[in-house]
């Protein structure tokens, strides 16, 4: 059933709900491991993150992985015609699709994000791209996606849809998000999907080589956010990055580490941390081509199309569903 509750035409659904939140919030300190949602949440988390992505993105400002978003969208508004309707989940700022929005031909999109304030950053790109496209904003958390599917349904009525889960996938573990949304694909629907490789052939070297863009200052400053808005004092802990392998996936991580005793209250409860404990507060997954081909296999999505950023460091696939609708 899907409850949303209409706010400047931006719906917030109860994925988001202040006590579902709250419950997320303590299992992060509960478990050690920081629910990635809140590194989005607040107005200066987003907008630290945007700094973070105009700096450092290899997709941003003209850099290597520029040219392979436009390319599958091209492809995508080609293979699905006109009046299609573009469904962006975890839209960030929504500046990876506003040329398709000021290109024209769609009937409509939808801005997608666990975040108010990336949610309206998106809307606001869109509507000034393309003043007359209908544009919905949704706050949600994606993993909700079966949840979600009937609110754009509604909104998009029979037209094809085309999902972008653009930068999504290194922030979930593989079971997480993505086969509930590929389970509410119609075969008329295409889905982008865009994977942060592990570039090269040893994959441990490749991470080791991207890591200045999640090692430096500006992304410090974003992840620690979370902990500044509990008001845990910026010196008792460091931030590590660091490369894992986690079920044959390579990721960079980013740690919490306590260097001085520290305390986190949130939701009724508290957190001691003492001096060499560790908060894992991010990591992205790195896997290689191969292994984001095998999950679309695993998933029964056919491959349409691949654009590969000719560092190896990004790239994006247009699939559709294998069976959807029979
Ligand atoms: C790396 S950014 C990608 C943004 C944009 N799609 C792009 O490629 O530039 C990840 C986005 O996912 C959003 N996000 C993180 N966890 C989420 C969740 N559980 N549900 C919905 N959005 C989420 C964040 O707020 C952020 O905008």
């Amino acid at each position: 059933m899907v409850v949303a509750m209409a706010l400047f035409a931006m719906y917030f659904h109860p994925s988001v709900h202040p006590r579902r939140t709250e419950e997320m919030l303590v299992a992060s300190f509960k478990n050690r491991r920081m629910e990635h949602g809140f590194h989005y949440a607040s107005p200066r988390q987003a907008l630290r993150w945007l700094e973070v992505h105009r700096r450092h993105s290899p997709a941003a400002g003209g850099g290597p992985a520029a040219g392979i978003y436009p390319a599958s969208m091209r492809a995508a508004a080609a293979e699905v015609g006109a009046g299609a309707w573009l469904v962006s989940l975890g839209c960030g700022g929504g500046g990876k699709e506003r040329a398709w929005v000021e290109a024209g031909g769609l009937s409509g999109a939808v801005a997608c994000d666990v975040s108010p304030a990336l949610v309206w950053t998106a809307r606001d790109a869109w509507k000034q791209a393309a003043p007359e496209l209908e544009v919905r904003g949704v706050v949600a958390d994606v993993r909700a996606v079966a949840d979600l599917a009937p609110l754009w349904d509604g909104w998009t009525g029979m037209r094809p849809r085309v999902f972008t889960f653009f930068g999504m996938m290194p922030n979930f573990e593989p079971d997480e998000a993505l086969p509930g949304l590929v389970a509410g694909l119609r075969a008329e629907d295409v889905l982008l999907l865009s994977a942060n490789l592990a570039p090269g052939f040893d994959p441990w070297e490749g991470c080791t080589h991207v890591l200045p863009q999640y090692a430096n200052a500006e992304t410090e400053h974003w992840l620690r956010a979370v902990l500044d808005d509990l008001d845990v004092p910026r010196e008792v802990f460091d931030v590590e990055f660091l490369v894992r392998e986690c079920r044959g996936i390579h990721r960079i991580e980013a740690t919490a580490v306590f260097r001085a005793p520290g305390t986190v209250a949130a939701g009724g409860a508290s957190w001691a941390f003492q001096p060499g404990e560790r908060l894992r507060l991010f990591f992205s997954q790195r896997p290689t081509l191969a292994q984001v081909r095998a999950q679309c296999a695993d998933l029964k999505l056919r491959v349409l199309g691949e654009w590969v950023a000719p560092d190896g460091q990004e790239a994006v696939w247009m699939l559709r569903r294998e069976g959807a609708g029979e």
